[in-house]
C-alpha cells in the first residue's frame, strides 16, 4: 500500500451521527502524534444540507478531495434522509470517481477477551477483507416500471468487469503473505461467477508462491465463524466483501473497532473510514467508540509512509483496550472523548 503521493494535506469529512464524534478523537489523535499532517475540514458535507439544499457533494468539493488525495471520512446516513441518493451521492461518488477500487479492511483481534467465539482455538483472526469497491451490485445500474404500484418491478444489475476483477485480485495477491481465498456465488451467479472464477485460476497460477482457495459465500460465512484463524487475505466484490466483513469485524473485537481504506494504488488516493455507519442510536451519549477512526488513521498514515507513527497508533489502541480505558462496547466505562484522551495518552 505505498503511494507515489507526497503531499500532506488531509481532508477531513465528519459526515453525520457518530461520525464527527469518532473523527474528532481520530484527527486530535493525529495531531498528538506530530506527524505533521494539515487538516481542511468539509463538515458542510452531511444530511442537514442534503434536507436544506438537496445537495450531496458538490462538483467543487470533489475536486478539492481530489487535488488533496487523502481523506479522512467519518460516516453518512441518517433517519430523516430517506432517499438513498444522499449516501451515494457522497460516499459511493467519491470510491467510484476517485477509483478507490480497493476497499482493504483488515480484522486483526484486538484483545483475547473480546472474542465472541466460546473456543479459544479458534479466536485468533489476523485477516484483511480485499473487497471491490467500484462495482458489483453498488454501481447503480439498473431501473424500475410501474414504481409505487402493486405491479412493480425492480431490476439492480451486477457489473463486474474484467478490469475491475483482475486488478482487484492482483492486488490481494500482491499483499498477501500466506494465502488468498476468493469468495463468490459462481454456482449460482453464472455471468460475473464464471469472470471471477477465470480471472481468480489466471491470477493464481501467476502466484505459486501462496496457498489459493476458494469459497461460495455462504460457507465463507461459516467458516469465518468456526476457523477465522485459517484466513489471510479474502477477495471478493463489493456486496460480500460489505458483508463479510462486518464479520470480520465481530470476530476482532467489534464494529466499533473496525478500520477500513478505500485507495487506488496506483494513483495513491485514499478515503479512510471506519467500517462502522453513523449509528443513529448511540449519537450524541458518548458511546461510540473512536478505534475504528483512530485505526482508520493509522492506515492512513501507513499509506502515507509514516509506518512508525501507524505502529505506534495501533499499539496506543491495544493498550487502552488491555487496560479497558475504552468505551462500554469494548467493557469500559469511557465516553467518546476520554477514550480519544486514553489513546493519546498511551502513545509512547
Ligand atoms: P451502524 O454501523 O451505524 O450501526 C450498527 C450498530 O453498531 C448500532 O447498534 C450502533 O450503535 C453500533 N455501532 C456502530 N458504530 C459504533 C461505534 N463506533 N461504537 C459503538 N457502537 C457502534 O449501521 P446501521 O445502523 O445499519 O446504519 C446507520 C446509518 O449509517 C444508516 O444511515 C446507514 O446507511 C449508514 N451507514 C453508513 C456507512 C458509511 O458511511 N460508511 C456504513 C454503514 C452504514
Ligand atoms: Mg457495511
Amino acid at each position: 500500500m505505498q503511494t507515489e503521493q507526497t503531499t500532506q494535506k488531509i481532508i477531513v469529512i465528519p459526515g453525520d451521527g457518530i461520525g464527527p464524534e469518532v473523527t474528532e478523537a481520530a484527527v486530535l489523535t493525529l495531531q498528538a502524534l506530530g506527524a505533521g499532517l494539515e487538516f481542511t475540514f468539509l463538515d458542510r458535507i452531511n444530511a442537514d444540507r442534503y434536507l436544506r439544499d438537496g445537495v450531496a457533494l458538490t462538483d467543487g468539493e470533489l475536486e478539492e478531495v481530489r487535488t488533496a488525495g487523502t481523506v479522512l471520512f467519518g460516516a453518512v446516513g441518517d433517519p430523516r434522509v430517506t432517499n438513498p441518493d444522499y449516501a451515494r451521492g457522497v460516499l459511493l461518488r467519491l470510491r467510484t470517481d476517485l477509483d478507490l477500487y480497493v476497499n482493504y479492511r483488515p480484522a486483526v483481534l484486538l484483545d483475547e477477551r473480546l472474542s465472541p467465539l466460546r473456543d479459544e482455538s479458534r479466536r485468533g483472526i489476523d485477516c484483511v477483507v480485499v473487497r471491490e469497491n467500484t462495482e458489483g451490485l453498488y454501481t447503480g445500474v439498473g431501473g424500475s416500471l410501474r414504481t409505487g404500484t402493486p405491479d412493480e418491478v425492480t431490476v439492480d444489475q451486477e457489473t463486474n468487469t474484467h478490469l475491475g476483477v483482475s486488478r482487484i485480485v492482483e492486488y490481494a495477491y500482491g499483499i498477501a503473505r500466506r494465502s488468498v481465498c476468493m469468495v463468490d456465488k459462481s454456482n449460482a451467479v453464472r455471468f460475473g461467477g464464471q469472470l471471477w472464477q477465470r480471472v481468480w485460476r489466471e491470477t493464481r497460477d501467476r502466484h505459486p508462491e501462496l496457498d489459493s482457495s476458494h469459497l461460495y459465500v455462504d460457507v465463507a460465512a461459516m467458516k469465518l465463524v468456526k476457523d477465522p484463524a485459517s484466513f489471510d487475505v479474502i477477495v471478493t466484490n463489493n456486496s460480500y466483501g460489505d458483508i463479510l466483513s462486518d464479520l470480520t469485524a465481530e470476530l476482532a473485537g467489534g464494529l466499533g473497532t473496525a478500520a477500513s481504506a478505500n485507495i487506488n494504488p496506483r494513483t495513491g488516493m485514499g478515503l479512510y473510514e471506519p467500517v462502522h455507519g453513523s449509528a443513529p442510536d448511540i449519537v450524541g451519549k458518548g458511546l461510540a467508540n473512536p478505534a475504528g477512526a483512530v485505526l482508520s488513521a493509522a492506515l492512513l498514515l501507513r499509506d502515507r509512509g509514516l509506518k512508525s507513527e501507524a505502529e505506534a497508533l495501533e499499539r496506543a489502541v491495544r493498550r487502552t483496550v488491555a487496560e479497558r480505558r475504552c468505551t462500554p462496547d469494548l467493557g469500559g466505562t469511557l465516553n467518546t472523548r476520554q477514550a480519544g484522551e486514553a489513546i493519546r495518552a498511551a502513545l509512547d
